[in-house]
């Protein structure tokens, strides 16, 4: 039976040994992402947040539980069949931006495709412009990451999660280095994306930016504590346009 779920999760522990003692990050974690939902995580530091989002991304294993992604089972898969599933599902978008630095935001981009031999170097710059593109950053496709901003650095970093045209998108504290109005930017350009039919899951521990979302799942201390439908999710864009002007020194 084929159902609209992106990912599935069923009582998902991790646990990491530290000398003797045990460290239960994740505590028996359950729930479902359908396609088209736009998901944050939230909860206090220390809550098992990074852990999971690891874990959806396939940059970890969970210790028990069952982890289904597209309908597959990710404990079956080889690590390369895993590697190439995280590849062609899944864009990254990580707080410290995790761009290679005196590297142009162009080949930052293409950067990813390099692993796909089916992709020569003209249609890899192409992808890689149109991406620059949909972030708003075709006039930068030179510049490096110390000659944009924060908010540039951030925008090149999606738009090398969306070059391999991943069915979702995992963020971990992706606004967590940015502003308020360069924060809002980036939470209108994911609800443009989720507009576009991305999945998105997106971990913050910011109520104002979980308000751009349709559904908060809370943790706490290793397990979910709330899971709640958004029904008055707000507009990034609205919320930008509504912010006071920034002074002119
Ligand atoms: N590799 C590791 N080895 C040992 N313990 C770990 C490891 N990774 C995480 N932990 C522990 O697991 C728990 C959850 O950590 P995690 O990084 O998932 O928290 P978080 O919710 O992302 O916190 P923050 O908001 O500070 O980023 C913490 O107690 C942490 O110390
Ligand atoms: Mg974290």
């Amino acid at each position: 039976m084929s159902n609209n779920k992106i990912l599935e999760i069923q009582n998902v522990k991790r646990e990491f040994t530290m000398g003797t003692e045990i460290v239960r990050a994740l505590k028996g974690v359950s729930f479902d992402v359908n396609a088209g939902e736009f998901v944050t995580i939230m909860g206090s530091s220390g809550s098992g947040k990074t852990t999971l989002l690891n874990m959806l991304g396939c940059l970890d294993k969970p210790t028990d539980g069952i982890y289904m992604l597209d309908n597959v089972n990710v404990k079956e898969l080889s690590r390369d069949e895993l590697a190439k599933l995280r590849n062609t599902k899944i864009g990254f978008v990580f707080q410290a931006y995790n761009l290679l630095p005196r590297t142009s935001a162009l080949e930052n981009v293409e950067l990813p495709l390099l692993y796909n031999p089916t992709i020569g170097s003209k249609e890899r710059r192409e992808r890689a412009i149109a991406a620059l593109e949909a972030v708003k950053l075709g006039e930068r496709l030179d510049h490096t990451p110390n000659q944009l901003s924060g908010g540039q650095q951030q925008r090149v970093a999606i738009a090398r999660a969306l070059v391999n045209e991943p069915v979702m998108i995992l963020a971990d504290e992706a606004t967590g280095n940015l502003d308020t109005r360069t924060s809002y930017e980036i939470m209108s350009l994911m609800q443009e994306l989720n507009g576009q039919g991305k999945t998105i899951v997106f971990v913050t521990h910011e109520p104002d930016i979980a308000a751009f979302s349709t559904r908060t799942v809370m943790l706490r201390d290793g397990k979910v504590q709330k899971d709640l439908i958004n029904d008055s999710r707000k507009s990034a864009k609205e919320a930008l346009a509504s912010l006071p002007a920034t002074d002119d020194y």
